[in-house]
């Protein structure tokens, strides 16, 4: 099989990394990739947001199975574009990607099917977003609509804050808080069925302790040892069928990757919010922990016959994922520093996969983006996972780069589960 990964990031390098490894890929392109994923796969020049311009190279390529990576891309329709042209597409039409490309509809479908989530309103107007500040009272979570890469939400305890938010945001959902851990759920979607993948947990925040600013995500680990052992099948079950079933109802068939992220509150799992597309980093520890070969899985979501692929099986133990961030992230990162490595590629236990690298006019590796490597480690359990994970993301040399120094601390230490298993 022929397989096109569509992105640049740490998400479709841990993809492109999965069907290298899959003996039933005959070839591997990317596009537009990244200096990471060019060692594993043919890169190519693309718009990626550009329906007739993914089609068009999909075609050349003669691709038999085309993986969109990031949001963007559905959201503008490249799915629909290539089933349009008779090319299997891993990755949701534009009105079934509005789960996670509107807010709004999103709350609507989870009212309409019943499914577990916060109470919320949607306002476009000052008046109405004070209004349901008022009722929800602190904290205050208020969420633009529209698509804003992890940063459209603001959770709160200043009304101010949450107000000056709202009046920036067109149309903003304003919703009770949500006390409790985060999890990420994965569900592999072929319109009909669901199987969900390993549950992991994300961290969102940019500083130690949960701190700071909300990112695209600085690390991740899976499994979620702490988690009731049911929850998958208890969230396929209330969640992920029921989000299927509803939008298959109103004609926009779901295929391809369905993100819940989900609170474990103590009046049971909540959604936070659906995405359209595998979550980065949480993928990185998800697929580095997935023993099936990928390319069919993804095959078999996108030709509508999840039936047909074969049961998933893991690897035992636990993987992490560590990510180093450019100096002034989330805010405006620096780009162009000189990235090297000590000598991470003689261990086998841990890697870094490139999120925004970029080869400078010398031929030298430099930064290119807010998330600049992820480290992956993995390991009998999840303390052993991180000391690899961490080691590797020690021996990267680059100006300013940091990180997060507690990924998965307190699940290795036991401490999660105390409290909430
Ligand atoms: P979202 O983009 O909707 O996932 O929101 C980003 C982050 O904001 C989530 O991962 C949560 O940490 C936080 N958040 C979103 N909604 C809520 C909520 N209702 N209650 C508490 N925290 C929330
Ligand atoms: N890790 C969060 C996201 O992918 O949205």
């Amino acid at each position: 099989m022929r397989v096109l990964v569509i992105g640049s990031g740490g998400r479709e390098h841990a993809i492109v990394r999965a069907l290298s490894r899959d003996p039933a890929v005959t070839g591997l392109h990317a596009a537009p990739g990244n200096p990471g994923i060019a060692r594993l796969a043919e890169v190519h020049d693309v718009a990626p947001a550009d329906p007739a311009d993914v089609t068009r190279l999909a075609r050349m390529l003669r691709a038999g199975l085309v993986v969109i990576g990031p949001e963007a891309p559905l959201v503008a329709g490249v799915a629909d574009a290539l089933r349009a042209d008779g090319i299997t597409a891993f990755g949701p039409d534009a009105a079934a990607a509005m789960i996670e490309g509107s807010k709004a509809f999103a709350k609507e479908i989870m009212a309409w099917a019943g499914i577990p989530t916060a109470r919320s309103r949607t306002a476009t107007s000052s008046d109405e977003a004070d209004e349901a500040l008022a009722a929800f009272g602190p904290p205050y979570v208020v969420k633009d609509d529209a698509l804003a890469a992890g940063k459209g939400v603001l959770v709160t305890e200043d009304l101010g804050a949450a107000r000056r938010h709202a009046a920036a945001c067109r149309r903003v959902v304003i919703e009770e808080y949500l006390d409790g851990p985060e999890v990420s759920l994965f569900a592999l979607a072929d319109g009909a069925s669901a199987v969900a993948l390993l549950p992991a947990q994300d961290f969102k925040r940019a500083h130690d302790g949960d701190k700071g600013p909300n990112t695209g995500g600085m690390g991740a680990y899976a499994p979620v040892p702490w988690a009731p052992p049911d929850l998958a099948a208890d969230v396929l079950d209330r969640v992920v069928q029921p989000a299927i079933d509803a939008l298959r109802r109103r004609s926009v068939p779901y295929r391809g990757l369905l993100y819940a992220g989900l609170a474990l509150t103590s009046a049971g799992v909540k959604v936070v919010e659906f995405n359209a597309r595998f979550g980065d980093p949480e993928t990185q520890v998800v697929l580095d922990r997935l023993d099936t070969p990928l390319a069919g899985l993804l095959h078999a979501a996108a030709a509508g016959d999840l039936a047909a692929a074969p049961k998933l099986s893991w690897l035992p133990g636990a993987a992490v994922t560590v990510v180093l961030a450019a100096e002034g992230y989330p805010g405006s990162p620096a780009k162009g520093d000189r990235i090297s490595f000590g000598d991470y590629s003689e261990r086998t236990e841990a890697y870094l996969l490139h999120a925004g690298t970029a080869v400078a006019g010398d031929g030298s590796l430099v930064s290119a983006g807010g998330r600049v490597l992820n480290a992956v480690g993995s390991g009998p359990d999840l303390a052993a996972a991180r000391a690899a994970a961490y080691e590797a993301a020690d021996r990267v040399r680059m100006r300013g780069a940091w990180y997060r120094h507690d990924i998965a601390e307190r699940a290795s230490g036991g401490q999660e589960r105390t409290r909430y298993g």
